[in-house]
């Protein structure tokens, strides 16, 4: 391989540039006083945040960054005060998810899609949460109440215009072609949600 002459002053100007830029940065240490930060050795990974008082206008944060998260989330000091701040990144799980209802009941709210209108923790959505709902006394769009039983959430699942919840939805609820043992087993599930 030969090094043509076009390259070899390319590699002249790209070492030139590297060294101008070197000694442009040293002049500004020295002339401005730039600090570049240094490796502190002796703090130790620290796994919660919190701010240490060390004076009424000297402070020493410990700031844990998490995924979406950072602790502490606000922090305030006096005006003017010097905040010395260290920096970790905790990779401590969060609470582990709960885990996914095993009842069949439910696996058959997920696989039919009435889980993208309601939930089944209190969450509004598309339609009332699932939560809480059996036993209780449902005002009705034509003015009159229900008590929310089996056999109200069977019938709401077999012809769900028959008795529309009052209120502001939306969207309406679809029929859903489910058979008698899948609908038992949804309504068992429901009045399982406390
Ligand atoms: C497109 C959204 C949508 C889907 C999908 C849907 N629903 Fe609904 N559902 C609603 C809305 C809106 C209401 C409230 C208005 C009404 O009564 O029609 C409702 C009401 C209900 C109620 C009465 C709630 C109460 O507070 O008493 C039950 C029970 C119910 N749905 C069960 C189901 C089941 C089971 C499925 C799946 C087979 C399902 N829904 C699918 C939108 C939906």
């Amino acid at each position: 391989m030969t090094v043509t002459q076009l390259e070899k002053r390319i590699i002249w100007i790209s070492l030139a540039f590297a060294l101008v830029l070197l000694g442009l940065s040293a002049l500004a240490i020295n002339l401005f006083h730039v600090g570049l930060p240094t490796c502190l050795t002796d703090i130790k990974p620290f796994q919660k945040g919190e701010l240490i008082t060390h004076s009424p206008t000297h402070y020493e944060l410990h700031y844990v960054a998490r995924m979406w998260k950072f602790e502490p989330e606000n922090v305030t000091v006096p005006a003017g005060s010097i905040v010395d701040i260290y920096l970790s990144a905790s990779a401590k799980p969060g609470p582990p998810p709960a885990a996914e209802p095993t009842h069949p009941g439910y696996k058959l709210l997920d696989a039919n899609t009435c889980l993208t209108c309601h939930s089944i923790d209190g969450q509004p959505g598309i339609g009332p949460t699932l939560k809480g709902i059996h036993g209780r006394t449902q005002k009705l769009a034509d003015g009159s109440t229900v008590t929310v039983d089996s056999a109200f959430i069977r019938e709401k699942i077999l012809h769900p215009n028959a008795k529309i919840i009052a209120g502001r939805f939306e969207q309406e609820m679809p029929k859903t072609d489910l058979t008698r043992e899948e609908i038992e087993e949804i309504v068992e599930y429901i009045q399982t949600l406390k």
